[in-house]
Formats: C-alpha cells, sequence, structure tokens
C-alpha cells in the first residue's frame, strides 16, 4: 500500500461515513478561530488546530471532519536518519465534535482496518490498548472481535500523554491505541519475559508497531504554569460541554508497515526526493544512508515550514527551521560531496512527491527555492568561515564555551559542531555549551522582563471588567461611548470603553491617537479583542461607568491609512515586476512612511526601483475604488483571487481588500479610492535579514510633505548658488568644474615650485668630485618631490641629491646619485640608511637610488645634515 494510496483510501472511508474533507491547520499551530497556540511550536496533531472546536466556543461546519494533517515534531531529531524517525509526517484523522463518540469510533477504527474492503488487516495481527480504568472500550473493542486487548496508565493511554495527572491545559481524555504485528509469524507474549507493555512497545524490537490513536476527548484539564520547575499544577478537570472524537493514524509509518517494508524511507512518497539527492550528489565518503535519509527528511520540512511563512531566523521556529537546513546541507557537502547549493534542487522531488496533497507548496515554489538558496549560501559562507576556526579546535575536546561561541558568532549549531568533532574523534562539552547558552538566554529574558514591566502585558493591574470592545473605527473617527476598564502599569494609565473608532496597533498599522473629551490618547493596542487606549502621562483617567466622546486625530489617521493602501499597491507591484515569489514578510504602517519588508535574495538595482515606483503611481492613477468584503469564508477569499497572506491563519470568516487587481485578507484601514495614496515614492531599498528585502517609501500626504522638504533644500541651494532652480544642476556642474580647474592650478604651481625652487634646500656642498644637495620638502605628494629629485640629478652628473618628504607623521626620504658621482663611489642605499637611522627608520636600495623611511619628522633637518659625512666617506674611501 503506497503512502499516497492510503492517505486517499482513509479519507474517502471517512467521507463514506459523513465526514467531511478538510485541509490541514498550518505548521503554525494557529487554531480554526485564527488564534496562535503560545504553548507549541509547531503543529503536531491534527486535533491541534481544533481545540475551539472542542471546547464548543467555535462551531464547525459539520459536526464530522476528516484530515491528513501536516506535523512537525522535532523531539527525536537525532534519531533521524535511522529506519523510522521523521521530523516531518503526515497525520490521518476523523474528528467528531460531540456528533458520535466512542462506541462508533471503535466500530470504524475496526472496520476500517479489518473489512476486505479498506485495509483488511487479518485480526489476529492487531492489537489493542485501552485506558486501565475504561472497561466500556474494552468491551466495545471485544464486541468487534478483538482479541488482544490490554488495559496500560495514562503515560501512555491519556491524550496528551500523561495528561490526566500532569496537563497541558486542554481538551483531554483516556485514547485507544492499535498496533499492528510486523513479523511473519503469528503473535505470540510470552507473559514471563514480557510485561504487555515491553512486548508491545519494545521500540528497537519493533515487532508491534502503533499505527493509530483512538481519543476519547471529556475534559478540560485545567491548571497553572508551576512556579518553580516544569509543567503545571492541576487545578481541575471539568467535562466538556459535549464529548468528541479525535484519532491519529501515522500516515508514512502504517504504510510502510502494511507494505511490508523495513524502513519508512522505502515508502513511495520519498522515491521522487531520493532520485533528485542522487542526482546532485557527486563523490561519496563513507555510507550515504544516514545522510541521504537526514536530507530527504529535512527537505521535508523544511519546504513544509517555509511554505507556511516560517522563515530561517535566530529564535524559535526560524531557529528551528535553520538547523535543519544546515543539518542537511552539512552531510550533503561532507558525506555526498555536493559543493554546490542543492537543496532548492531537491525541493523538486518534494513538489513532485507531495504537490498534489499541499497545493501551497507548489504555489509558493518561487518562495520556497529562494529561501532555501539564500540560506544555502549564507550557510556554506559561514561554513568556509567557521571551519578554519574549527579546525584549531578540533585538536583537542571542545569546551562548552568554545561550542557555544561557534554558535553565537559563527552560526554553528551544537549538532553541526557535534558531527565536526565525531569526525575528528573529539568530544563537545554539552553541559558546559547548555550553561553557556542558558547564561546568554538569561541576560536575553532580563532584557525582554524589563520590556513586559514597562510595555503593555506584566505588572498591569486592571480596574472594571474589559471584555472584547466593539470596533467601530470602519466607518466612523468619532463615538459617544462608556469607559468599561482601567489598566495602570506603573505611572501609564490605559482606558478600555464598551466601544470604540480608534485602530488598535495590529497587522503592521499603528494604532490611532486621538481625545477622550479632554484627555490626549497617544497611542492604542488591542490585546484578546480588548482596545486598550493609553492616555498622556499624568492623566487623571475617567470613571467606571462615565460616558466619554471618543475622538481619532483625523488628519494622522489620514496619513496612516494612504501608507496602508499603498502597501498593498507595491505589494502587487513587486510580485509583477520580481515575480511570484516576492511575498510580504512584514510591515510597518504609519503616519511618517511605511515600511515593506519581501523575501527577494538580491538587491534592487536602480531601474528596478524606478519601475516600481513607477508602476505603484500607476496603479494609484487607475483610481480603482477600495472595496472591502467583509465576512466571507477564505474559500469565497481564494476564489476571488486573494493573495493568501502565507503565514497567517484566518478564522472561518475573514475581510478582504480589493484594489483593482489586488486582493488580500487584511484587517486594516484604507482610503476610498487608490489615487489618495498619490504621489507614492520610494525613500530607500535596503536588507532586513537574509533573503528579505525593505523597502521604505512615503504615500499621499506625506509624500506631499517630503516632496515639499525636498523642494524647500532645492530653492535653498538655488539661492545660494544664485541660480533658478532648473539650472541648477548645470550650475553645480561649473561649479563643480571650476573647483577642479582650481585643484589642478594648485597641483601645477605646487610642482612648478618643487622642481624650480629651492624651499628647504641646502646650497650645494662640494666633497672631492661630487656635489650634495640635500632638501627638506615638507608635506609634498612624493611623486612631486620624486620628480624635482630626478631633474636635479639629470641635469646635473655629478650630482647627489637627498630629500625628505613628510606625509602622516612619518618621513620618507629618496637618494638619487648622477652618473659621475657613482663612477666617484657615492652609493645612494648606503648613504640613505644612515640619515634614516636618526629619524627613527630604516632601508637602504641599490647604488644609484634608493629610499627609506623614518618615523620622527622632527629629525629630518639633523638626518639630512648626516648625508654630507657619509658621501665623504664613500667618496675619499
Ligand atoms: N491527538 C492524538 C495523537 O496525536 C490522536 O490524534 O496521537
Amino acid at each position: 500500500m503506497t503512502v499516497r494510496e492510503l492517505r486517499e483510501r482513509y479519507l474517502a472511508f471517512f467521507e463514506g461515513k459523513e465526514h467531511l474533507r478538510y485541509p490541514s491547520g498550518s505548521l503554525i499551530p494557529y487554531d480554526v478561530t485564527g488564534r496562535l497556540d503560545e504553548s507549541l511550536l509547531f503543529n503536531g496533531a491534527g486535533m491541534i488546530q481544533f481545540k475551539p472546536y472542542f471546547r464548543g466556543v467555535a462551531q464547525p461546519e459539520r459536526k464530522r471532519l476528516t484530515t491528513v494533517q501536516k506535523c512537525v515534531r522535532t523531539g527525536d531529531i537525532d534519531e533521524v536518519g535511522d529506519d523510522t524517525h521523521l521530523t516531518f509526517f503526515e497525520m490521518l484523522g476523523n474528528f467528531s465534535f460531540g456528533d458520535y463518540f466512542k462506541a462508533e469510533a471503535i466500530r470504524f477504527s475496526w472496520e476500517f482496518l479489518t473489512d476486505a474492503a479498506w485495509l483488511s488487516i487479518p485480526p489476529a495481527r492487531l492489537s489493542f490498548t485501552v485506558f486501565e480504568a475504561d472497561d466500556e472500550a474494552i468491551a466495545l473493542w471485544r464486541e468487534c472481535g478483538a482479541e488482544l486487548v490490554f488495559r496500560l496508565g495514562e503515560e501512555t493511554n491519556y491524550w496528551p500523554a500523561g495528561a490526566f495527572t500532569y496537563g497541558p491545559p486542554g481538551p483531554c481524555g483516556p485514547n485507544s491505541e492499535m498496533y499492528y504485528w510486523v513479523p511473519d509469524d503469528e503473535p505470540a507474549p510470552d507473559p514471563t519475559t514480557y510485561t504487555v507493555e515491553d512486548w508491545l512497545r519494545d521500540e528497537a524490537d519493533r515487532k508491534w508497531v502503533e499505527i493509530w490513536n483512538d481519543v476519547f476527548i471529556t475534559y478540560e484539564w485545567q491548571g497553572d504554569a508551576n512556579p518553580i520547575g516544569k509543567g503545571y499544577i492541576k487545578t481541575g478537570m471539568p467535562e466538556l460541554p459535549f464529548r468528541s472524537i479525535d484519532t491519529g493514524m501515522g500516515l508514512e509509518r502504517t504504510a510502510m508497515v502494511l507494505s511490508g517494508l523495513k524502513n519508512v524511507y522505502a515508502t513511495d512518497v520519498f522515491t521522487p526526493i531520493f532520485a533528485e539527492i542522487d542526482a546532485v550528489a557527486g563523490s561519496i565518503t563513507g555510507d550515504p544512508t544516514a545522510a541521504r535519509r537526514i536530507i530527504a527528511d529535512h527537505i521535508r520540512t523544511a519546504t513544509f515550514c517555509i511554505g507556511d511563512g516560517v522563515l530561517p531566523g535566530n529564535s524559535g521556529r526560524g531557529y528551528v527551521l535553520r538547523r535543519l537546513i544546515r543539518r542537511a546541507v552539512l552531510k550533503g557537502d561532507r558525506v555526498l560531496g555536493i559543493a554546490e547549493p542543492f537543496l532548492y534542487r531537491v525541493y523538486e522531488g518534494v513538489a513532485a512527491s507531495m504537490g498534489d496533497a499541499y497545493p501551497e507548496i507548489r504555489e509558493r515554489a518561487a518562495m520556497i527555492t529562494e529561501t532555501l538558496r539564500n540560506e544555502e549560501i549564507l550557510f556554506r559562507r559561514t561554513l568556509r568561515a567557521g571551519t578554519e576556526r574549527i579546525a584549531d579546535l578540533l585538536h583537542a575536546d571542545i569546551s562548552g564555551e568554545d561550542a557555544f561561541r561557534l554558535y553565537d558568532t559563527f552560526g554553528f549549531p551544537l549538532e553541526i559542531t557535534k558531527e565536526l568533532a565525531a569526525e575528528a574523534g573529539v568530544a563537545v562539552d554539552e553541559a558546559g555549551y547548555e550553561a553557556a547558552l542558558v547564561e546568554a538566554q538569561t541576560r536575553s529574558r532580563a532584557g525582554q522582563e524589563l520590556e513586559t514591566v514597562y510595555g503593555a502585558v506584566g505588572g498591569a493591574k486592571i480596574e472594571g471588567d474589559p471584555s472584547p470592545t466593539e470596533f467601530l473605527g470602519y466607518a466612523e473617527q468619532s463615538a459617544a461611548a462608556t469607559v468599561v476598564a482601567i489598566r495602570r502599569t506603573g505611572e501609564r494609565i490605559a482606558v478600555a470603553l464598551d466601544r470604540t473608532p480608534f485602530y488598535g496597533e495590529s497587522g503592521g498599522q499603528v494604532g490611532d491617537t486621538g481625545t477622550l473629551d479632554a484627555l490626549t490618547v497617544v497611542g492604542t493596542t488591542k490585546s484578546n479583542g480588548v482596545f486598550w487606549h493609553a492616555l498622556a502621562e499624568g492623566a487623571v483617567p475617567p470613571a467606571i461607568g462615565a460616558t466619554v466622546t471618543a475622538r481619532v486625530d483625523a488628519a494622522r489617521r489620514q496619513r496612516v491609512v494612504a501608507h496602508h493602501t499603498a502597501t498593498h499597491l507595491l505589494h502587487l507591484a513587486l510580485r509583477e515586476h520580481l515575480g511570484r515569489h516576492a511575498t510580504q514578510a512584514g510591515s510597518y504602517v504609519g503616519p511618517d512612511r511605511l515600511r515593506f519588508d519581501f523575501t527577494h535574495g538580491a538587491a534592487l538595482s536602480p531601474e528596478d526601483r524606478a519601475a516600481i515606483e513607477s508602476r505603484v503611481n500607476e496603479l494609484a492613477r487607475a483610481n480603482d475604488r477600495v472595496t472591502t468584503y467583509v465576512d466571507i469564508t477564505p474559500d469565497e477569499a481564494r476564489a476571488r483571487g486573494a493573495m493568501a497572506l502565507f503565514g497567517e491563519k484566518y478564522g472561518d470568516k475573514v475581510r478582504m481588500v480589493e484594489i483593482g487587481a489586488s486582493r488580500e485578507l487584511c484587517g486594516g484601514i484604507h482610503v476610498g479610492t487608490a489615487a489618495e495614496t498619490l504621489p507614492f515614492r520610494i525613500l530607500s531599498e535596503s536588507s532586513a535579514q537574509s533573503g528579505v528585502r525593505r523597502i521604505e517609501a512615503v504615500a499621499g500626504i506625506a509624500a506631499m510633505d517630503h516632496l515639499s522638504e525636498e523642494r524647500a533644500t532645492l530653492e535653498t541651494l538655488a539661492a545660494r548658488l544664485k541660480s533658478p532652480v532648473p539650472q541648477l544642476a548645470a550650475s553645480v556642474d561649473r561649479l563643480l568644474e571650476s573647483l577642479a580647474d582650481e585643484r589642478r592650478r594648485r597641483e601645477r604651481a605646487e610642482r612648478q615650485a618643487l622642481t624650480g625652487g629651492n624651499d628647504g634646500a641646502t646650497p650645494a656642498v662640494e666633497v672631492g668630485a661630487v656635489r650634495l644637495i640635500t632638501r627638506a620638502f615638507g608635506e609634498v605628494d612624493p611623486k612631486v618631490a620624486a620628480e624635482a629629485i630626478d631633474n636635479a640629478v639629470a641635469a646635473d652628473p655629478k650630482l647627489v641629491m637627498v630629500g625628505a618628504v613628510v606625509n602622516d607623521g612619518k618621513v620618507t626620504f629618496t637618494a638619487k646619485v648622477g652618473a659621475d658621482a657613482l663612477a666617484a663611489g657615492a652609493h645612494a642605499g648606503n648613504l640613505l640608511r644612515e640619515v634614516a637611522k636618526v629619524a627613527g627608520g630604516g632601508g637602504g636600495g641599490r647604488a644609484d637610488f634608493a629610499t627609506a623611511g623614518g618615523k620622527l619628522p622632527e629629525k629630518v633637518d639633523s638626518a639630512l645634515a648626516v648625508a654630507v659625512d657619509m658621501l665623504k666617506r664613500q667618496v675619499s674611501g
């Protein structure tokens, strides 16, 4: 049975049982209402996105859903490369939200596993476990015809594992696991050597492989984070309003055992990926099995992470992604001998294998390959720089501090240092590394806590009852409202109202400012649906229950919204001009300017920049009406061509903003028609982080202000240059030309003075048949001095000339000997050596010509004075 077949068969079976096929949640753990599950780094189970449905706080389209969920679990990353471990895998699941429960769930599982029309597994090859107290589940399995049914504790038979006692908070319940017997002979337990648990769960033995898990969601586990140490302290476990089902079948693993394969990498889903890896492989060092598997696994994880909006970075998800990419590159480089960036090519294998089931990885192909390539190029550069440093360290065991420095300074994750150390046969002090890491984290957290205390959340005291605020700001800029809560954070005071026209900072758009009656609002933020109006320092807040008139600073708002609409037009223009990989990666929309970050590997040329700016202006001039679709489903939005803002998860209903061909999901406020953003000016283009570029720009009134400032500068210049603005360029050219003329004239004069004149020169001294002139040139161009010396010696073959030039606090001596003087025994090199010594230097050279340096410019005269004695010795001796 192939992965492809099993995926389709499972979903079809449950569709036949009235389940709706529902798309996989994002790998970034957003739930169906768009809320991010802060307790998780990645989505690792089918049920994560459905927590609000289990709790009854949101209603699904149908009470029965079935999914194939993309999952990332990195806990066993070091095991990847063996036969079974993966960081990315797919989980099949069927869900009931207050519809069917245990009896039907167990019957569905039995039917799908054993029925000839579906998986047709002989019942003798299956065993089942239930939570130790769950008599009902045992009876249900037996009714179906199961023989091997065992009771186990909460560590294995509660979801989440151990949740009965330990949490985490959230929907939970007892579960029942299904195991498949792999060997050819029939299963025969030997209770004298095995406990049931050992027999079923001996992973190394791998006779029984767990393939499926039915969870009977019943309770909401409640508890508080443990103030000392890890985990939670249980405060209660009330029953949920209704009972639900969550099941999970590991897709690759089940396909593997059903096909009689011994390792998960032999399944069809990996075939196209290995084909790409083998196509780029160079000369292989050692056994490539583990390296090929690690690359195949990590490229899948990386592709799906980037597709869901994770970018490589130095913390959280971004760091996990960066580690995976780097480890894959290292394996490719070291073991498979791949010298050039290759991961972006292996992506093709992932797309070929999984692009049908997950269209997003094809839609975002450009963006994924661009990111992979940039990260790989960056890492290969780091690798080259750090390899030298590592080579120095690899002679002995690597200390924790050095390992940490390699990470901190050179970007070598510990695993990579460990891998290089293992190759060299030395150890790494991991405990020391952890200690250094914790110290660094504590340092950075101390900073963060400070921020929270002074910012919005931590240490705040709230009076009144802040419930979600009704937002009026799309249509209104002022409204009467009632004060419902006051929040004090140190000296700062913020007010919550029952309704407000103030926009709360989100989606890059800054919060509004304005007034509540006579009080000044300096900013507005939003948290859990409550809009907080921050008051100016020293304000006395209104009483709870008081009615106030909330008035937005309309002029500022107008500047902000022009920038917001302009970011949408800019996004469209960037994608038209650079390609579909150019996707929003962050933004700031304020009254002063906009900032737009987008994924793109290279700096924009001046031509690109000009073309993009003029395209945005053109889109604005088309003056399309800004149309907002509120409360449409994500599918409707997609059908209307919404650019799915990757990296974000939207709820059941979304808001879509359309301006001509631009369609984006957006909760922000916009202008009425596109021309209100005119003019649009790009101020700068720069790098935001690797693979992400940043444009800063101004639009609308802010751009007009910017233009006025530029004009004021021009007019000042025009007045200073006494030239009308249109002729300014020509005037500046003339000015520059006359400056250049002036410089040339000065240089000529200097040269003439030096070559023709005699400043600083001693009168010629006759030494036998030879004449000596020394000259302190002072601070002049050494070339000009050399020319003066050349000319003098050329004109007089008897002459020995020694010159000194001072520049940057250093002396340069030059000596030249004419032909007759040379014949008489003068030697420039020897002469100069003694001269330079006096000025704290040295040097020498040929008999006819030499140069030497000195560090003591104040000694120039006494140094030159030595020349005559030296020459006397040369000529007489
Ligand atoms: N949530 C359960 C699991 O991950 C069943 O889907 O095993």
